[in-house]
């Protein structure tokens, strides 16, 4: 827990905390929108570590404060809730001195033009300081930190985890590395991390490494010569997957045939590009997202990499390759993956769909989501991903593979959607998968990784190949 240097910092950080979360709590804004529209708001550490902490403990925080409010605020107010929540957490959570943050949260009544509010914060929060300091607090339960029907769901899912995991939801996440072994080697790389005193462990597998401590990117070796790239090791999985299932299928002549369905912004994608170089097989890579501007996305990330893309916009894609002239090069294009027909004349050797799911896995990294998942938003994603998968079936080779991911912990995103296809498609044969973590679940057709193992992000896995000679029932 980092001490403020309190001098550098005026209660302008508790508005912006609270400006932030007004917009993701009233608005049903990301944090993601956050950082791509208000940048102020996150601009320093302590800004972070305000907004992220106060959204993993928001639903305490948030009954805490109540219990000391005499009636509610009202809802034009909630700029003032916040600002109590961001003191509360201060208070709980973090070694911030306690007038500093009572006083920097008093102050910050006026820059929201609320002075009418200041003696209201003052002692509700000291009301809060006194509290902690006169009898311990019930002890923390990680339950009460998730809405209703996300903890019922997870004890559902996971009865002999669910308290596990959802402890592990309100923890920070570890930084690891995919060191690009396009452009240096993991040793170059590890031996400029020593020389700046960054420390680290090595991951499970060469070109992975976790840091000791999480750093701004632009303070990492090589970062603008895009040596590295930061991505958390169940996300790094994919290209252990991929790599699994391609070496022992790699086609006699030519070049594979790849497409990564669900491409932006393109971390699995390059991940797979460098591990296939590294591997010396051939491929010809295609990427395709339904939003143009997330394909600009994946382009500039991977200018920084040194990977060339090509960013198609007519139809049929793969009749341009000649025309692109380059096997390296990897195509993008603009589709929607779950309608037909998809912009290919030829099927492909290998497709990854990395499903838009509703990110619950991800919840200690992106702590919003458990404060703007609803069951119904959930209950939309089953449909999208199950369309993905049948349409992109059709664009698999025969004795090709289909790799289908999600960063989600719900069943219904997973084991169901790959149950209801396998229903369906007669040609469809799971492939067991096998990863070098610990605390991997295998599933009924593939693999659950889950953030109780401190070192991944919760992400599920299941491989499929297209049996030659069968066609599928739909
Ligand atoms: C989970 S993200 C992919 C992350 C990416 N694979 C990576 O590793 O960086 C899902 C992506 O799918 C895209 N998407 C959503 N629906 C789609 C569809 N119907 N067709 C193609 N792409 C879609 C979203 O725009 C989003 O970029």
């Amino acid at each position: 827990m980092a001490k403020e240097p309190q001098l550098l910092y005026g209660p302008g950080i508790r508005v912006d905390v609270s400006r932030a979360l007004t917009q993701i709590i009233r608005h049903g804004r990301t944090i993601e929108w956050v950082r791509a529209n208000r940048l102020p708001w996150l601009s320093t550490p302590l800004h972070q570590q305000l907004l992220y902490g106060t959204l993993r403990h928001y639903l305490s925080l948030e009954r805490l404060v109540a219990s000391h409010l005499k009636k509610p605020l009202k809802a034009k107010d909630l700029d003032i809730k916040h600002l109590m929540l961001v003191g509360a957490y201060q208070l709980l959570h973090t070694q911030i001195a306690a007038h500093a943050a009572i006083n920097e949260s008093v102050s910050a009544t006026k820059t929201l033009g609320k002075t009418w509010a200041k003696g209201l914060v003052n002692a509700i929060l000291r009301n809060i300081q006194r509290q902690s300091q006169s009898r311990p607090f019930p002890k923390w339960n990680p339950r009460l930190e998730h809405p209703d029907w996300m903890a019922d769901k997870l004890t559902d899912q996971y009865p002999d985890k669910a308290a596990e995991l959802m402890a592990a939801n309100s923890q920070r996440a570890p930084m690891s590395l995919r060191i690009n072994t396009c452009v240096t080697s993991t040793q170059d790389y590890k031996n400029q991390l020593e020389a700046a005193a960054i420390g680290y462990t090595e991951g499970p597998w060469p070109e992975a490494l976790i840091l000791d401590q999480p750093q701004p990117t632009s303070d990492l070796p090589g970062w603008s010569r895009g040596e590295c790239a930061v991505q958390d090791l169940a996300a790094q999985s994919a290209g252990q997957i991929m790599m699994q299932l391609l070496s022992s299928n790699a086609v006699e002549n030519g070049a594979l045939r790849l497409l990564d369905a669900c491409a932006a912004p393109g971390g699995k994608l390059f991940h797979i590009k460098e591990a296939l170089t590294a591997a010396g097989l051939r491929h010809q890579l295609y990427a395709l997202d339904n939003k143009a501007k997330r394909l600009d996305d994946i382009a500039h990330i991977g200018a920084r990499l040194r990977h060339s893309t090509h960013l198609q916009k007519h139809t049929p894609i793969s009749d341009d390759r000649q025309k692109i002239n380059a096997e390296d090069s990897i195509v993008l294009g603009c589709a929607d993956a779950g309608e037909s027909p998809l912009p290919f004349t030829q099927a492909f050797d290998a497709i990854l769909i990395d499903a838009p799911c509703s990110g619950s896995g991800t919840i200690r990294r992106n702590p919003d989501i458990r404060l703007l998942l609803t069951p119904g938003a959930l209950q939309q994603m089953p449909p999208q991903q199950k369309r993905l998968v049948q349409n992109l079936w059709q664009h698999v080779k025969p004795g090709g593979t289909l790799v289908y991911s999600t960063c989600s912990v719900f069943a219904e995103e997973n084991d169901q959607v790959i149950h209801s296809f396998l229903d369906k498609n007669k040609d469809a044969q799971v492939i067991p998968l096998r990863l070098d973590l610990d605390l991997v679940r295998p599933t009924e057709y593939g693999l659950q990784l889950l953030p109780t193992n401190a070192l991944t992000d919760g992400f599920y896995y299941c491989a499929l190949s297209k049996m030659p000679g069968l066609v599928s029932s739909s």
